[in-house]
């Protein structure tokens, strides 16, 4: 096994943070990834994926564990249906190319999510009226201490708005490995009812979209709004988007007419955090390298050689702010490391 010391994480996150590993090992196989698990020189150990939903802010004194398994199977498939198995160290857009490549429907909203394969049960990833837990089976993960393999089917998951048992009754205890996703071979369901779809396949006049069009609308509409992390570090939306009472939201809406909201049922609605950092005047605010990115105020962005403290602190700042001036908490979405 090829264990590093004292390495940087800077291309391991993307957000960009320069922080320092104590001992870094990719981990390319499940054996290896046992044998890891059973070293006893570490403190600890620390389960790194894709980076794409982690700030960190201070050296990581463990073991970090590169997840790099790779690999993507057909493990049933009928004339209507397959279940594809994906490792979790493959590159989430890239899973989604292949899906596309293969005529399978299922994924297309999710396109170009930044991240891998196995932090999306995590967070049960989602974007544009499609949410990971829509096409999950199942994922195998491994116990950290016992090192062994535990099947998590939909139910165990505990799936929620980015939320999963894996974030919480279940935190810092598995690695998971991979990831059992059904998806459709003919009389695809297309979600395009999200308004930036509608409008995207609308400009470019198409009236029975495909598969490809549905994932090319999101390219686009994405690509437009988000920044490219291989450009300008990011961790995509940083807060959550708010959940408040009706009584709240009434209140708000009577001095905001036009306030963007979902509802969620009679008695709640989600409020997007964006349009609430916005209105506090924090959109394309920059702090030396840290900033809200001008397109979309709930990516925070660094651009260059901010310090994760820097892009806490900001962070801190809008939740003041937002807090203040709306009494509406915003909880972050990213996973921060202090
Ligand atoms: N808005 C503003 N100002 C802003 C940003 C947004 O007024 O600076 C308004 C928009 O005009 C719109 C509303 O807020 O009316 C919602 O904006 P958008 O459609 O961009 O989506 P979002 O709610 O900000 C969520 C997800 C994104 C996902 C998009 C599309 C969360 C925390 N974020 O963002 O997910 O791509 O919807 O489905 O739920 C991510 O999780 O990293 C992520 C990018």
């Amino acid at each position: 096994m090829n264990i590093l010391e004292n390495i940087s994480l800077k291309d391991y996150n993307t957000f960009g943070i320069d922080t320092k590993a104590q001992s870094f090992v990719e981990i390319t196989s499940l054996l290896q990834l046992q044998k890891a698990l059973e070293l006893t020189a570490y403190p600890a150990y620390f389960i790194l994926g894709g980076g794409s939903n982690l700030l960190l802010t201070k050296n990581i004194d463990a073991l970090v564990l590169y997840i790099a398994l790779k690999g993507i199977s057909i493990v049933e498939e009928n004339d209507n249906e397959v279940v594809i198995k994906a490792m979790a160290g493959e590159n989430w857009h890239e899973l989604v190319l292949w899906t596309l490549e293969n005529g399978y429907g299922g994924l297309e909203n999710l396109s170009l999510i930044p991240g891998n394969v196995g932090t999306a049960p995590i967070q049960n990833i989602g974007a544009y009226g499609v949410e990971l837990k829509d096409l999950f089976v199942s994922c195998e993960a491994m116990h950290l201490n016992s090192r062994e393999l535990v099947e998590f089917e939909h139910g165990d998951c505990e799936f929620g708005y980015r939320d999963s048992v894996f974030k919480n009754a279940k935190k810092g205890q598995y690695v998971i490995t991979s990831v059992k996703l059904r998806l459709t071979k003919k009389d695809h369901t297309l979600n395009t009812a999200y308004g930036a779809i509608e409008q995207e396949l609308q400009r470019q006049e198409i009236i029975y979209p495909t598969i490809r069009d549905i994932s090319n609308a999101v390219i686009s509409i994405r690509q437009e709004k988000l920044p490219d992390p291989k450009k300008i570090g990011n961790s995509g939306s940083f807060f959550k988007n708010p959940v408040i009472g009706q009584k709240a939201f009434e209140k708000l809406q009577k001095k905001f007419p036009d306030i963007p909201h979902y509802r969620i049922d009679t008695d709640y609605v989600k409020v997007p955090a964006g349009w609430l950092i916005e209105q506090c005047g924090f959109k394309g605010k920059r702090v030396g390298d840290a900033a809200v990115h001008e397109k979309q105020a709930l990516v925070l962005v660094n651009h260059g050689a901010a310090t994760g403290a820097e892009i806490l602190e900001l962070a801190q700042d809008i939740q003041k702010v937002v807090k203040k001036n709306f009494k509406i908490e915003l909880t972050p979405e990213v996973n921060i490391i202090k």
